[in-house]
Parts: C-alpha cells; structure tokens; sequence
C-alpha cells in the first residue's frame, strides 16, 4: 500500500510542492511558516519538517492530515489506492467506517441529482423550477451534481435497499435519529453536494424552497466533514488558485458556481461558517493572494472584521471585495455579467484597508463623546495588527481621523491586547482553531526544569552505538509481532507513535498491525513481506522471542519500552537539530515543550528498564 500511494500526489493534494533536488518542498501543513521547510521524498516516501520536526511515512501523514488513528490511515490509503484489505474482503464485504460513509454519502448525492432530474412528482418539480428561475438549467445542475431531496423516508429506504445501516446512514448525517427511527434528515430542499479535495462527497448544503427558516440547512460535523477545514469547490477550483495564484473566497454556494460558469476557476465558499485559520491555511498553500468577496451587509462587514484577525499569522495578501448595491457575486453576474465582475476584482482592497474605513464611517467624530469611544473600539479592532508592520500606518491614519498623535493611537491599539508571555495575540472568540504563532522567543527563557530540558540530555549523540542498539530492539519487536501478533493488538496505538529508524521495519509494523485480529503468524508474515520483500531476513533476525526466559508479556513490555526509548531519543535529538537551524523557530517554545515532555518519557523509561534488566538475563 506504501508503494501504490503516490507520496507527492497525496501531499499536493493540500499543499503546494516544488521539486528541488531529490525531495519535493513546501510550506508545512502541519505548522504555521513562512519559508517551506517541509519535503517529502518522491520514492521513499518519507516526509519531515525542519520547522517542527514532525515526520514519518505517508501512514503518519495521512494519521495527522485526516486525523486518524493508524488502522483507519491504512484502510483510507487502501482506499485510496483501490486496495481491497484482507480485514475488510473477510468481514461481510464490509469497508472501513469512513470509506462507508463516503459510499453512502456519494450514494446520497446521485439519488438526489436522480430526484431532481427525473422525478415528476410535484417536489422535483418545483426544484427544478426554482433552479431553472435562477438560471441554473439541467445541464449546469449535473456538471455541479445539484439534486432535490423529497424527505419522507425516500433516501433512508434507499440507501437501506443499497445495503447501508441504520447507524452508517444516520453518522453520516443523512438522516437522524427520532425515537429509534433514521429520518431523513433532508427534506424538500434542493440540495449542493460538497466535496473533499479529491472531490468526494462528504457533506450537503441544502436550501428551502420558501421562505423557511433555516434558508440553507448544512450536514453537522462527522468523521469525514469538517465546516473549519473544508470549503466548497476546492477540488474544482485548485487548479484555477495555482494558476492565478489568488483565491476568491465567497460566502454563497450559489455564488461559488455562478462564479465558475462565469469563468472565475479560483472562487470557494466557506461551509456555512465564518473562514478559519484552517481555511487560510490550505489556500495560502496554493495562492499569494486571497480576495475575501463580503456581502455588503451587516453580516459581511462583521466577516470581513473577524478576519483581519488572520493577518499576523500568515503571508497571504488578505484582500477584499465588496460589490456594489448590496449585490452577492450571483446577482451581480446575473444583472451585469461576468464582464462588469473583472474590474470589481482588480480593484480588490487590503482587507484591513476596508475594514478600517467601513468602521470608521460609522462613527459622527464631531462629538467628542463619540472621538472617544471611537478611539477605544478602533483600537480593538485593529489590535491584531499590534506586532505587525502594519501598526505604524493605522496608527497614523487612526490618529489622524480621530485628533490625536500617532504615539498615542499606537499605544492604544497594543493596550487593547491582552498581554501575553510571547506578545502574541489570541483572538478572543471565533473560528480560530489554534492560537497564532510568533518568531518571538523571550531571550531569557529558561525551561522550568534544567534536567528536563532536551540540552541537559547527558550522552553525547554516539551514532553507531545508540543506533545499533535501537535498529537492534526494532528487530526483536518486529519478530515478536510477527511470531505472537496477538500481544501486541493492544499496543497498537503505541507502537504506531514510534520515530523508527529504519523505514523497512517502520513498513513491516504497520503492516502487522493492519492484519486482522485473528490472523496466523503465517499471515502475518505474508502482510508484512507484501508491504516490504524484505521482511522475511528482517524478522528472522530476531532471537529473544525464543529464548528469553521471560513470560511473553514481559518480554513485550521490554521491547516495548526499549523500541520507545530509542524513538524518543531520535525524536530530542531532531527537535534539537530544529531548534539550532536558526531559520525557521516559528513554534520554538512548543518544540522545548515538547522535547522537555519526551525527556521525562525518557528518564520514566530508562529506571523501568534498568529495573528489568536487573531482574533477568536480558542485558
Ligand atoms: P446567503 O443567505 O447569502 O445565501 O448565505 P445565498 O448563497 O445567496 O443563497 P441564495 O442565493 O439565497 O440561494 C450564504 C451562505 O451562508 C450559508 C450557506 O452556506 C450559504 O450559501 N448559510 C446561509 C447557512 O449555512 N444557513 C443559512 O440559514 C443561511
Ligand atoms: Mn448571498
């Protein structure tokens, strides 16, 4: 499964990867940077960060992008690469649980567009017409796979009919749960797919027909959909951001596809919810440039204010749009066309730029009860600009609208900050997912505990020898997992976590731990000689399984412990390499944090092995 994963396709999927040398390069998903220190190897498909030091295979890319624990990381790249795992062609032709919901969400998605295009009853019908009273003809509603969802029972019963469960159904969220029985949980509404990266469907918006409240009705959070990390139309429009290097986010499905009929190829929109740090996250990978189109109401200019939250924490070009008369991107295309959009585009503005005046224009500055409080709320909102470049020229114009010295403006928008150790701004409330980032770290930082501290690890790095000994206790492991895999199903989460030092027995552990509970050390043998030809001489090399006068749990707990050991180890000694490659420190006082925790880890495993050793013949 390794090898059928395309490591540099899986990772473009959500990153934008350069080749240089032997790897390919770019800004890490997995930390906020600047300058990529992220790369991945084409063929070993072994990935790392400089910047925090993360790294592993494609199992543990997969683990941190999708979130998943390392069986359901296998089975998604099984998935994915179209293997059919042993586990899953044994149990009842059954899947793994995310692959059946994305079954039963695509499943979804072609029963409704069947709905919307075919059905004559009287539901469909009116979809169609409210579709087609918008422009959108039969044609533009297959190429979007829009659809029209009947309710009473019709997609339940349907699915059921296909093979799917009550409990699959309703963890996908198309239907509920009432009093025992799955309801659909959409009814009379037309409906918008959307979609993963790889255009999958994973979720619906659906809208009411009436004027019915709520207007659009979105799938709730499940184990494959997630409002703060996906956005409408991304697959479709990946390409486009490339190619341009700009992203157009809109906050209307409706919009997104008039947008992309009209020839706008970069346009997304956001899943019923403000942007996130997640969202600017993934299009910064793709795009310079980010032009936010805001609704011109009330509602726009409070996203278009939450979102200058995101302007310390990454390099894009934040910048806005708002169309005129009040219009969404759909109704200016529809009452102008696509022609008239352009100039509205190039004509985009910082998105602080607009907010400030859009704020500013509020306020009557000729009562000086007004100058005051005007002065104490501007400050709040520019706030996040505090420790910026930026702060000089608002401070100025502020000071400037307000009556007051720029020194003054500036002091009051780094007071209306609450203070923190690293100076950086949290953003109180709202869609941020992780508090930002900063380069600063305190000169005089002093970790708590000295000993604990990845510096005072005592042993000089000693390569040949410390490594031998772990490429050693890596060996016993693996021959011990294959000869006795039952004692290990326990451990799985454990091991799954281990930095390994050679990738083949990082191959042949996932590999055994994939195999289903039952399996006979022949099986096991044979999974682990398919992920990696060489297994077989690997895990003969092993001899404690046999000799040691251990009991079996014992001697699991040993290896255990010594495999941890030595990862652990691996893992300071990067994290320290991290720490004096000066170039990139984003996260410095997290990877202290972190090294400082395994150094513990460390001490904790070394007296329980000492105490084994002395307690047996294992030396
Ligand atoms: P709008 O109210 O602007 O809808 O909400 P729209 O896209 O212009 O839709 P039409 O043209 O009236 O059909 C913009 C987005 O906000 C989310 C949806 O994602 C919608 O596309 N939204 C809106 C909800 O999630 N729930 C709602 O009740 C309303
Ligand atoms: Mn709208």
């Amino acid at each position: 499964m390794r090898q059928a994963t395309d490591p540099i396709a899986l990772v473009s999927e959500t990153v934008q990867l350069k080749p240089r040398g032997n790897d390919y390069w770019g800004c890490c998903p997995f930390h906020h940077e600047k300058s990529p220190s992220f790369h991945v190897n084409a063929s070993t498909g072994l990935w790392h960060c400089f910047g925090c030091s993360e790294g592993g295979d494609v199992f543990a890319y997969v683990m941190r992008r999708e979130g998943l624990d390392f069986p359901d990381a296998i089975r998604y790249l099984a998935d994915r690469a179209n293997i059919e795992l042993s586990e899953e062609a044994g149990r009842a032709q059954r899947g793994s649980k995310r692959a059946r919901l994305l079954e039963a969400l695509s499943e979804a998605e072609a029963f409704y567009t069947n709905m919307l295009l075919r059905s004559t009853e009287d539901g469909p019908a009116a979809g169609r017409a409210y579709f087609g009273g918008r422009g959108f003809g039969s044609a533009l509603c297959r190429r979007w796979s829009l659809g029209y969802a009947p309710g009473h029972q019709a997609l339940v019963n349907h699915l059921v009919a296909k093979g799917f469960t009550r409990k699959e159904i309703i963890d996908a969220d198309l239907a509920v749960d009432r009093n025992g029985y799955a309801r659909d949980r959409f009814y009379d509404r037309v409906m918008f797919p959307i979609h993963d990266e790889r255009g999958r469907c994973i979720g619906f918006g659906g809208r009411v027909l009436t004027d019915a409240k709520p207007k659009y009705l979105n799938t709730r959070e499940t184990t494959v959909f997630h409002k703060s990390k996906h956005l409408f139309a991304f697959d479709r429009a990946k390409e486009g951001i490339v190619a341009q290097d700009c992203a157009i986010v809109v906050e209307g499905y409706t919009d997104v596809i008039a947008m992309h009929e009209a020839g706008f190829t970069n346009v997304v929109a956001t899943l019923g919810t403000a942007l996130s740090h997640d969202h600017i996250k993934l299009l910064s990978r793709f795009a310079k440039t980010i032009i936010c189109m805001f609704d011109g109401d009330a509602a726009g200019q409070r996203a278009a204010e939450a979102a200058i939250q995101y302007l310390p924490v990454t390099q894009s070009d934040l910048r806005c749009v708002v169309l005129p008369e009040n219009k969404d991107p759909m109704e200016f295309i529809s009452a102008y066309g696509a022609d008239a959009m352009r100039p509205h585009l190039e004509a985009s503005r910082p998105l602080i730029d607009f907010v400030f005046d859009k704020r500013l224009e509020g306020y009557d500055l000729r009562i000086p009860g007004v100058r005051v409080a005007a002065m104490g709320e501007m400050a709040q909102l520019l706030a996040p600009l505090g420790n910026t470049v930026l702060v000089d020229d608002y401070a100025m114009r502020l000071a400037d609208a307000i009556g007051t010295t720029p020194e003054e403006a500036k002091r009051a928008i780094r007071s209306a900050r609450p203070a923190m150790p690293a100076d950086v701004p949290t953003p109180s409330a709202g869609p941020v997912d992780e508090p930002p980032y900063d380069d600063y770290v305190p000169d005089d930082y002093v970790p708590d505990d000295g000993a604990a501290a990845p510096a005072a690890d005592p042993a000089p790095y000693a390569l040949s020898a410390d490594e031998r000994r772990q490429l050693d206790a890596e060996r016993e492991l693996l021959s011990l997992m294959a000869s006795n895999p039952q004692s290990f199903r326990e451990h799985a989460m454990r091991i799954g976590s281990f930095t390994w030092d050679d990738p083949r027995h990082e191959a042949i552990a996932w590999a055994i731990l994939a195999t289903p509970e039952d399996s006979s050390a022949a099986d096991v043998v044979a999974a682990a000689t398919a992920a990696e030809p060489t297994a077989a001489q690997i895990l003969s090399g092993g001899h404690l399984a046999y000799t040691s006068s251990l009991q079996v749990s014992d001697t699991v707990s040993f290896l255990l412990a010594t495999v941890e050991l030595f990862s652990l180890k691996r893992s300071i000694r990067q994290i320290r390499a991290a720490l004096q490659g000066s170039e990139s420190a984003d996260n410095s006082l997290e990877l202290l944090g972190k090294a400082s925790e395994m150094q513990k880890r460390v001490n904790k495993l070394s007296e329980y092995l000492k105490g084994m050793t002395n307690a047996s013949n294992l030396g």
